[in-house]
């Protein structure tokens, strides 16, 4: 998958907040313990270093949501971690209702908060909710 291609589906699946642009993939991509998972009309972009795995960002585009493809991203990433790290953590928006349910399925608890986190055009800025899921 092209920084373009991954800049269009951040774009078309984040409506409320701001579209990563190609530039910006290309150099994510590029830096040390950072991975890319991919899938139809969907990706995950990771970073795994010192015995802990972030979700930087996760997005499917509209025309392919709920054919279970976020989870399926989440299983690889997952499976690709779970021998080498202990925790897994990634921040979410506190009014994302669909991604906090998907995070729970994929066994993901909350373990703090973040207030006003997220800008909103022309709305209160929204909290962060902190969520991470141990390894034994
Ligand atoms: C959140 C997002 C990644 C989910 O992608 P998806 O491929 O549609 O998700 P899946 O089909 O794998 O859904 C898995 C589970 O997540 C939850 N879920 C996903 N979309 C949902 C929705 N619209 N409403 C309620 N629950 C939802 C459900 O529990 C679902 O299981 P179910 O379909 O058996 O009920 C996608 O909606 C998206 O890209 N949203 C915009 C970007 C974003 O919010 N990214 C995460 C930021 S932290």
């Amino acid at each position: 998958m092209t920084p373009e291609q991954l800049a269009q589906i951040h774009s078309a699946a984040f409506t409320l907040e701001r579209g990563w642009t190609a530039a910006e993939f290309t150099d994510l991509i590029a830096s040390a313990y950072v991975n890319l998972f991919t899938a139809d009309g969907g990706f995950a972009l990771t970073r795994t270093v010192a015995g802990e795995s972030e979700l930087l960002t996760l997005a499917v585009h509209p025309d392919h949501q709920r054919r279970g493809i976020a989870l399926g991203l989440l299983s690889d990433w997952i499976a690709a971690i779970q021998p080498h790290v202990e925790t897994a953590f990634l921040e979410v928006a506190a009014d994302n209702h669909r991604a906090l349910a998907l995070y729970q399925s994929a066994a993901f608890t909350r373990s703090g908060q973040r207030k006003a986190y997220y800008a909103r055009n022309g709305a209160p800025a929204v909290d962060a909710v902190l969520m991470s899921r141990a390894f034994p």
